[in-house]
């Protein structure tokens, strides 16, 4: 695999339209701002009652056909004190391998109908903010984590930075390497292979929601070595109360602020700025939670 990104790639500017609507992510985001109503009084009971409700709200339907894990239940192998230990159950890897493939399998099946329905989202305000808090001059090498069919490596190129894709569903991989000349690879979130202290900037828009909380420490320990010292990492995920499981074909973790950071934080990164969207509604109509931050210099 090259690693050395294109010197340039063609690019045009994207014109964009509103924010990103993923269905469901978006309802579990909502579910969960209503936790104080609902979720606190339905949480009362065992924990396996517990988990039982808290699946109901986030994903309907009977907890034992899907699986939906609550963080710092014993199911999850995560502390609710914010341990990132792999205690009691953590996801054996059958259940990873299961999670990625279908996973990918969802959007491999759906990649021209997704670049379709995506391909004019309005996400400038994030790509604003991971450039605004990079120091020094520009050009930057920017990693655009699942990138996907290209939309933003393109916008990235266009400003003239010397973006990089990385995203583990094929086609995507190749669309992004057709549609924009920029170098993409494709490689699985759970088995990244990343050069050490590279990348100015990472861009993981609506991607890191796909890793499960057990891996996620490792992950973020990965993408945090490969920035250079005082690189910007930026990050949007559809929000929620700290569940995981499947959504439809696709794995999705769904975490509130408080518990992001506690996983970012113990990354190594400290905070830069943090935002909801879309712009200009009341919380409850906004579903993403976007957060910068960096990698301190030694
Ligand atoms: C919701 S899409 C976001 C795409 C793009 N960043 C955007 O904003 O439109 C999530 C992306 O993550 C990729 N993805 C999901 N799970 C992955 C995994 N385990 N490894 C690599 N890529 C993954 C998908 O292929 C998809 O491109």
């Amino acid at each position: 695999m090259t690693r050395r990104p294109a010197a340039s790639a063609p690019g045009r500017t994207v014109a964009f339209e509103d924010h990103q609507k993923i269905g469901v992510e978006k309802w579990v985001a909502r579910r969960a701002d209503r936790r104080p109503g609902v979720a606190r009084d339905r949480l009362g009971g065992s924990a396996a009652a517990n988990r039982d409700a808290v699946h109901r709200l986030a994903f309907g339907g009977n907890p034992t056909r899907t699986t939906g894990r609550r963080f710092g239940s014993p199911a999850s192998g995560y502390n609710r004190a914010g341990d990132h230990q792999r205690n009691d159950l953590p996801l054996p890897s059958p259940d990873l391998k299961q999670i990625t493939a279908q996973t990918l399998a969802y959007y491999n099946q759906r990649a021209e109908e997704f670049r379709d329905g995506t391909k004019n989202h309005d996400v400038r305000q994030n790509i604003d903010a991971l450039l605004r808090h990079i120091p020094g001059l520009p050009p930057f090498t920017i990693l655009d984590l699942g990138c996907g069919p290209g939309r933003d490596l393109k916008v990235f190129a266009s400003l003239g930075h010397r973006p990089v894709g990385v995203d583990g569903a094929e086609r995507f991989a190749q669309m992004a390497r057709d549609e924009t000349g920029c170098e993409v690879w494709q490689q699985d979130f759970l088995r990244l292979d990343l050069p050490d202290a590279y990348f100015c900037g990472i861009f993981a828009n609506a991607s890191l929601f796909h890793v499960p909380s057990a891996e996620l420490p490792r992950v973020l320990r990965q993408l945090h070595a490969s920035l250079k010292p005082d690189g910007v990492l930026f990050c949007s995920n559809p929000r929620g109360d700290n569940v995981e499981g499947w959504n439809g074909e696709r794995y999705g973790a769904y975490h509130d602020l408080e518990r992001w950071r506690e996983y970012l934080t113990d990354a190594g990164f400290v905070e830069l700025e943090h935002y909801y969207r879309p712009t200009g509604l009341p919380r409850e109509q906004q579903p993403w939670l976007a957060s910068v931050w960096r990698k301190p210099a030694p």
